[in-house]
Formats: structure tokens, C-alpha cells, sequence
């Protein structure tokens, strides 16, 4: 790690997906106050991120002023208090002459903004990329811009974890892990799950989209994220931006998909919900420990997809597909994600040659199926992937009538 955070993929929550703009200090502590009445804090969601629409411009100085009227006590006060909760504190600026909500960036400040950041006790700062005076286009360009913030935090001496948001212009995968923590890889994510997705303007194979900042559907920056993997692990992860589950329009099986995929990719799980309004199913895809622990494995390898098959769909929304990915764990065992994306029921199978690299050396008789989701939505149908929670790895491993279910093997022959 080039700072020595981010050996695992940070988990939090971020106001930007339920709030947007609407933000002050009774958001954030009040939603503080619920994260950890949940079990959210223990469970590993400890950065509290305050998005865009914070500040109310620079002082004479040139340094940054909180917006007094939502944030009548200041920015260290906010990090005070959720430091007392055991908690840790995000900001947000951009790598331009002004965010993407039109407040002033921090371009050309950042070493002013970075100190500011510190002297609040600012644990985490998200850098986006609007009104960023035309200095993109190359890698050199881009890399200049976020390298300033890098160097700038760095010489504050305080730990701030960084999180690049270039919406992966650039080639950022290639070379966000020299100087940060993180980096998104894809336009801003809304509540939809097919690909395509007529709101968004990036084809999923337009690795360096042009055209920032518009609604990207989950399977189209699942399609960003799958060629990526390679250049993301502990210390940088790519960032296939803030969870949609509990946010909007997501079927619960679409919930448990988007959340098992962002998962195994190891991308930043950060919550997008207003927490105050969880219904129980979106609580329980969040909450899932069994699912939280495949991100947070310490061998930090993202998931691959093996293969991908285009299948028709019947809802007049154009192509499906269903995919399968997996990756290695830590400790032996083997992540396997079956994703229907199809919008109906499919038969899906994943072969054991498929699903090891070197499938000769792999001993199938001894490895068993678990469900990690089959004791979390007791009426799902991602329950029946794994009939009773074994299963006879033999042959394949068949999942029948999925709608978006992910199925995850573990080997549990150690
Ligand atoms: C951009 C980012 C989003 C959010 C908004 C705030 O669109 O990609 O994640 O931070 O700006 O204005």
C-alpha cells in the first residue's frame, strides 16, 4: 500500500445515492448514531462519507469554509463525534475548479485543502474530477491532477485514506495504486440492474469513457470491472462505486446479486441507503458476515469472469447475459459466483474445469458447495443453488431457475 491503508477494501456509507445534495451534521451523526445500533460499525462499515455540497466557498485566506447552516459546529466537531463512536470520517473534493455540485474544488489547493482536511481530523477523502480545466484525456494529465491531493495528504502526516473518482478515464486501474487507495472505474451508478441500459452512455467494453458521470447499470460496470481485477489488491481496489441495495428499485434478488458481485470483486462496500429506512431484506444483504468476510479476505484477490453467455431476454430491455465468475480465498477455499442477468429463470452450469485454473490438480471429491445466502433470505431462491448446503461437486455444480442469484462454493475438505 503506497500509505499503508486500504489492505482490505474500505466499507462505509456515503450520503451521495439517497441524499445527494441534502446534507448537514444531523444527516451524518444521526445516520453515525443508526450504523452502529445496527451492528453495521462492528460488522466493518466504519467510514462515514460526506459527498458533494459541503462548503459554502474559501475563506480570505484561500482555505475552505464548512457551510455554516449545515454544519453549525464545524467539520472537526463532525469528526469528533464519530471518532467517539468509533467511527471514521470521509470528505469529499474534486481535482478541478469546482465539484460536480458546483462548490469550489481543489485544484491548485490542494496543499491548503489537504492540511484543512487534517487539521479536522479527516480520516478519508473521495477526489472526483469535474470542471477539471481540461487536464484529462492522457494518463499523464489525470495522473498529475490526483498525484498533487496524493502528495499533498501524504505531507500532512495524518493517515488519510485516498479515493480516486476519474469514473476509470484514463487508464486509473493501470496506475491508481501508486498514488491512492482506491479508484471508481465506471460513470456514476443508479438502481438499475440490466445491461444495457439506455441511460447510460458508456458500452461496457468503452473501457476509458468519455462521458462522465451518468448512470451506469450494475451488470454494465460489472462488464468495466471484469478485466480489471489484475490491477487491484491490498492497498488499491478498484471502485465500482456506492451500493444501490436499499436505495431504489432493486428486486431483493437483484439486491443479493449486486451485493455478492461487488463483493467478490473486492470493491469498496459502501452503503448508498438512507439506514434510517432499511426494510429487512436490504439489512440482511448488507449484514451478511459470510459475504462481508469474502471482500475482506486478506489475500485481496478479485474475482474473475470466466465466461460470459448472451441469452435473450423477454422484457423488452434488449440482450441478457449470464456469467460466470470466481477467484481464490486466502485460506484454500473458492469463491464461485453463477449471474443470471438474463431478467428470467436460467439453468446454469459451472464446471470444475471452469472454475479452477488447473483443474487436474484439483481433487473434486474434496470440496463441498455452500450457499452463503441460504440462512440469509430464508424465501429466496438463491437458497436453492446449494440444496441443504452440500452438494455433489463431482460432476458440476448445476443451479437451476436463478433469477440473479449468486452462488458461492467453499472448500471444506481442510
Ligand atoms: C460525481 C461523482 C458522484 C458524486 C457526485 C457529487 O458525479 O461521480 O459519485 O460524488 O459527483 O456531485
Amino acid at each position: 500500500s503506497y500509505n499503508g491503508l486500504g489492505l482490505t477494501p474500505q466499507m462505509g456509507w456515503d450520503n451521495w445515492n439517497a441524499f445527494a445534495c441534502e446534507v448537514n451534521e444531523e444527516l451524518l451523526l444521526g445516520t453515525s448514531e443508526k450504523i452502529v445500533q445496527l451492528g453495521l460499525r462492528d460488522l466493518g462499515y466504519k467510514y462515514v462519507i460526506l459527498d458533494d455540497c459541503w462548503s459554502s466557498g474559501r475563506a480570505a485566506n484561500g482555505s475552505l469554509v464548512a457551510d455554516s447552516k449545515k454544519f453549525p459546529n464545524g467539520m472537526k466537531h463532525v469528526a469528533d463525534e464519530l471518532h467517539g463512536k468509533d467511527l471514521l470520517f470521509g470528505m469529499y473534493s474534486s481535482a478541478g475548479e469546482y465539484t460536480c455540485g458546483g462548490y469550489p474544488g481543489s485544484l491548485d489547493h490542494e496543499d491548503a485543502d489537504a492540511t484543512s482536511f487534517a487539521s479536522w481530523d479527516v480520516d478519508y477523502l473521495k477526489y472526483d474530477n469535474c470542471f477539471n480545466r481540461g487536464q484529462f484525456g492522457t494518463p499523464e494529465t489525470s495522473f498529475k491532477r490526483y498525484k498533487a491531493m496524493s502528495d499533498a495528504l501524504n505531507k500532512t502526516g495524518r493517515p488519510i485514506f485516498y479515493s480516486l473518482c476519474n469514473w476509470g478515464q484514463d487508464l486509473t486501474s493501470y496506475w491508481g495504486s501508486a498514488i491512492s487507495n482506491s479508484w471508481r472505474i465506471s460513470g456514476d451508478i443508479t438502481a438499475s440492474f440490466d445491461r444495457p441500459d439506455s441511460r447510460c452512455p458508456c458500452d461496457e467494453d468503452d473501457y476509458d469513457c468519455k462521458l462522465p458521470g451518468f448512470h451506469c447499470s450494475i451488470m454494465n460496470i460489472l462488464g468495466k470491472a471484469a478485466p480489471m481485477g489484475q490491477n487491484a489488491g491490498p492497498g488499491g481496489w478498484n471502485d465500482l462505486d456506492c451500493l444501490e441495495v436499499g436505495v431504489g428499485s432493486l428486486t431483493d434478488d437483484e439486491e443479493v446479486a449486486h451485493f455478492s458481485m461487488w463483493s467478490i470483486v473486492k470493491s469498496p462496500l459502501v452503503i448508498g441507503a438512507d439506514v434510517n429506512k432499511l426494510d429487512s431484506t436490504s439489512y440482511s444483504v448488507y449484514a451478511n458476515p459470510a459475504v462481508i468476510a469474502i471482500n475482506q479476505d486478506p489475500a485481496g484477490v478479485p474475482a474473475t469472469r470466466i465466461w460470459r453467455k448472451q441469452v435473450p431476454q423477454v422484457d423488452g430491455n434488449g440482450k441478457g447475459e449470464i456469467q460466470l465468475w470466481s477467484g481464490p480465498l486466502d485460506n484454500g477455499d473458492q469463491v464461485v459466483a453463477l449471474l443470471n442477468g438474463a431478467s428470467i429463470p436460467m439453468t446454469m452450469t459451472a464446471k470444475v474445469d471452469d472454475i479452477f485454473i488447473d483443474s487436474d490438480e484439483v481433487s473434486v471429491s474434496s470440496w463441498i458447495a455452500y450457499d452463503l445466502w441460504a440462512n440469509r433470505l430464508a424465501n429466496s431462491t438463491a437458497s436453492s443453488i446449494v440444496q441443504g448446503g452440500s452438494l455433489d461437486y463431482s460432476k458440476y455444480y448445476n443451479a437451476t431457475e436463478l433469477p440473479y442469484a449468486s452462488g458461492l462454493a467453499k472448500n471444506d475438505s481442510r
